[in-house]
């Protein structure tokens, strides 16, 4: 960090900035969102780590994922915590950490279908602005610019081609011994279209987001624009100390 970005961190200027972070399955969002965090010295929110969660929640108890009134009934009787770390997030279902049982196919495919349902969005939305009501964060999901913090003072919608997004998630995952990159492709189209067309806050940019594609951009090519468009809101006079 340069020496006159350092003097724009929030923390040296008591800003309470928010930071969305939005866009499709595999667009490199908890990537970006960690390295602003660690860049800016935000706290770094993952908000699909609760509705993975509550998704394994529902497994867990066998309940069939497309049954509204069930899932609700168990939302009820759910406490989620989402604990910000240097790293990942730390994920507290019901006390439990289950920070390394959300990421299996199975929890991933059940998170964007318990993620359909309004009550359930409701229920998330309201912890995530309790999370982020003090400022100070990167929060990063699917609606986060435009329903859980519209307001944001920074709002980036990240994506890039459905092949590319498939072929980083093929890469991450190891072994690959069962696994093929069509696959990965065609799980993470069948989950944008899920996404992206539920009724109930679709996945979609903000109208004032700023859109970057990273189709044809290296990680520290996305890094760099995706810090040039926080530093360039810090630069505005409303932040600038
Ligand atoms: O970001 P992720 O892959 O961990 O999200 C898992 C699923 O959760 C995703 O398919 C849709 C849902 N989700 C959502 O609907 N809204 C959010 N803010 C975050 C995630």
């Amino acid at each position: 960090m340069s020496k006159d970005e350092g003097s724009l961190r929030l923390e040296d200027q008591g800003r309470k900035l928010i930071v969305a972070i939005d866009g499709p399955a595999g667009a490199g969002k908890s990537t970006i969102a960690r390295h602003l965090a660690q860049h800016f010295g935000l706290l770094n929110l993952e908000t699909g780590a609760m509705y993975r969660a509550f998704a394994l929640k529902a497994l867990r108890a066998g309940l069939p994922l497309n049954q509204s009134a069930a899932l609700e009934k168990l939302a009820a009787e759910t406490t989620l915590r989402l604990e910000p770390g240097e790293e990942n997030n730390c994920v507290l279902l019901d006390d439990e950490d289950v920070t390394g049982l959300i990421r299996s196919q199975m929890v991933t495919d059940g998170a964007s279908k318990v993620s359909v349902f309004p009550a359930i969005r409701a229920w998330m939305v309201r912890m995530q602005q309790e999370l982020g009501a003090s400022g100070g964060v990167v929060m990063e999901g699917r609606d986060i610019g435009t329903v859980v913090f519209p307001h944001a003072e920074v709002k980036i919608f990240l994506d890039a081609a459905p092949e590319v997004r498939g072929m980083r998630r093929f890469d991450q995952i190891v072994p690959k011994t069962s696994v093929q990159p069509e696959e990965v492709i065609r799980d993470l189209r069948e989950r944008d279209l899920r996404d992206r067309n539920r009724a109930d806050s679709p996945l979609k940019p903000a109208p004032d987001s700023v859109l970057l594609d990273s189709t044809h951009m290296t990680l520290e090519e996305t890094v760099a624009a995706a810090e040039s468009i926080v530093a360039a809101k810090l630069h505005q006079p409303a932040y600038r100390s």
